[in-house]
C-alpha cells in the first residue's frame, strides 16, 4: 500500500482556565501566528472540554473561553486565514476521544508526568477526565489529521502519546489512516519559568500573581513584576553558557530574546556585564511595548462578546467540515455501523 500524503496542517489548543500568561504567549500563541498564512493550514482551538477536567465556574468558563479567543485574535490570529473555534462546538473531538480511550493503554496514562504533577497525592479523588485527558488531546490533533503541533515543552509528552495512539490504531486495524504528528517546539521560550522561582514553570495555578505576567496586566504591573523578579546578585555574564546554574537569570534573558525576536546569545552580547538595575527596566519596557497593544485589543474585543461568539461559531462550522468525514471513516475502520 502506498503511504497516504497528509495535507500540511497545524493544530494546537489552549485551555480557557485562569487567563493567559506570558508562557502561553511566548511558548504557544506567538508561534501559532508565525505558522499562519504559509505552507500550513492552521487550526487553533480554545479547549474548553479540557478545562472542565478540574472544576470550573460556568459563567467564568464562558468568559474565559471568549477571553482566550480574544487573546488569539489580538495577538494576530486571523479567523479568516486560520480556523478558530472552541472545542465543545465540534462534537467529533469527544467522539474520537472515546475511540482513543479504547486504543490507549492504562499503563501509558500512568506514565504521564503532567497527571502525576496535577493529581499529586490526591490521585484517587481527581476526575476520571483528568486521567483520560491525553486521549482527548490526541483526538483534538488527529480528528484533523494534523501533521504539526506547536506547543511548549510541557506538552511534548502528550504529543508523543498522540503518536503512540496513532501508531497503535494504524497497526491494530492494518491501515495507514492517522499521521504521526510532529511536535513543534523551538525558540528561546519553550519553557518560560516562574518569576519568583526559576526552577518552576510559569503557570496559571501558581499561588502568587507576582510569579507570572498575565496578558491582561497593565504597564505598571508588568514593570513591577519584572522589578521584583527573583535574581542572583551577579551581573549578566559575557557568554550564554555562563548562565548555567543561574535559572532566574537565564529565564529573564530567554524572555527578552523571545520578546525581541533575537537569540539569547544576542541578548548577552548586548548586555554583557550589565547589572539588574539596567537589564530589568529594559526588559520591562520591551514587554510593555509588545504586550500593551495586545491587552488593549483584547479589552476592545471583549466589549463585543456577541461578535466573539459569532467568530467561534463560524470557525466551528469550518472545523466540522474537516472533522466529520475523518470521524466517519474512523467509525468505518473500527466497524461501527452508520451511513
Ligand atoms: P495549556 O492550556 O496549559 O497551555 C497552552 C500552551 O501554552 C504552553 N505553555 C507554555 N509554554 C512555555 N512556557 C510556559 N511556562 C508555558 N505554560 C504553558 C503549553 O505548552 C501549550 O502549548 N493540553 C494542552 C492544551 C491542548 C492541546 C491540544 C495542545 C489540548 N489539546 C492539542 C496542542 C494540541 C494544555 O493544557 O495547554
Amino acid at each position: 500500500m502506498t503511504k497516504p500524503s497528509f495535507t500540511p496542517r497545524v493544530f494546537s489548543g489552549i485551555k480557557p482556565s485562569g487567563g493567559l500568561h506570558l508562557g502561553n504567549y511566548l511558548g504557544a500563541i506567538k508561534r501559532f501566528v508565525q505558522m499562519q498564512g504559509g505552507e500550513f493550514e492552521t487550526i487553533y482551538c480554545v479547549v474548553d472540554l479540557h478545562a472542565i477536567t478540574v472544576w470550573q465556574n460556568p459563567a467564568e468558563l464562558r468568559d474565559g473561553t471568549r477571553e482566550v479567543a480574544a487573546g488569539f485574535i489580538a495577538s494576530g490570529i486571523d479567523p479568516e486565514t486560520s480556523i478558530l473555534f472552541n472545542q465543545s462546538q465540534v462534537p467529533e473531538h469527544a467522539e474520537l476521544a472515546w475511540i482513543f480511550n479504547c486504543v490507549a493503554r492504562v499503563g501509558w496514562m500512568n506514565r504521564m508526568t503532567q497527571f502525576k504533577d496535577k493529581a499529586g497525592a490526591n490521585a484517587e479523588a481527581v476526575s476520571l477526565g483528568l486521567y483520560a485527558y491525553p486521549a482527548l488531546m490526541a483526538a483534538d490533533i488527529l480528528i484533523y489529521h494534523a501533521t504539526h503541533v506547536p506547543v511548549g515543552e510541557d506538552q511534548k509528552q502528550h504529543v508523543e502519546l498522540t503518536r503512540d495512539i496513532a501508531a497503535k490504531f494504524n497497526h491494530d486495524f492494518k491501515v495507514d489512516f492517522f499521521p504521526l504528528s510532529e511536535p513543534v517546539i523551538g525558540g528561546p521560550a519553550t519553557r518560560v519559568m516562574n518569576l519568583r522561582d526559576g526552577t518552576k514553570k510559569m503557570s496559571k495555578s501558581g499561588e502568587s500573581d507576582m510569579e507570572r505576567i498575565n496578558m491582561t496586566d497593565d504597564a505598571d504591573s508588568i514593570a513591577k513584576k519584572f522589578r521584583k523578579a527573583k535574581t542572583d546578585p551577579a551581573p549578566l555574564p559575557d557568554t550564554f553558557e555562563a548562565l548555567e546554574g543561574r535559572p532566574e537569570a537565564r529565564n529573564l534573558v530567554d524572555i527578552y530574546a523571545a520578546l525581541a525576536d533575537i537569540t539569547p546569545e544576542e541578548v548577552i552580547a548586548q548586555y554583557a556585564g550589565a547589572g539588574w538595575g539596567v537589564f530589568k527596566p529594559a526588559l520591562a519596557d520591551l514587554a510593555v511595548d509588545k504586550l500593551a497593544p495586545i491587552s488593549t485589543e483584547m479589552a476592545r474585543l471583549m466589549a463585543d462578546k456577541a461578535e466573539i461568539d459569532r467568530i467561534l461559531a463560524r470557525g466551528a462550522e469550518r472545523a466540522r467540515d474537516i472533522a466529520a468525514p475523518i470521524l466517519r471513516q474512523t467509525y468505518d475502520i473500527v466497524g461501527l455501523l452508520g451511513k
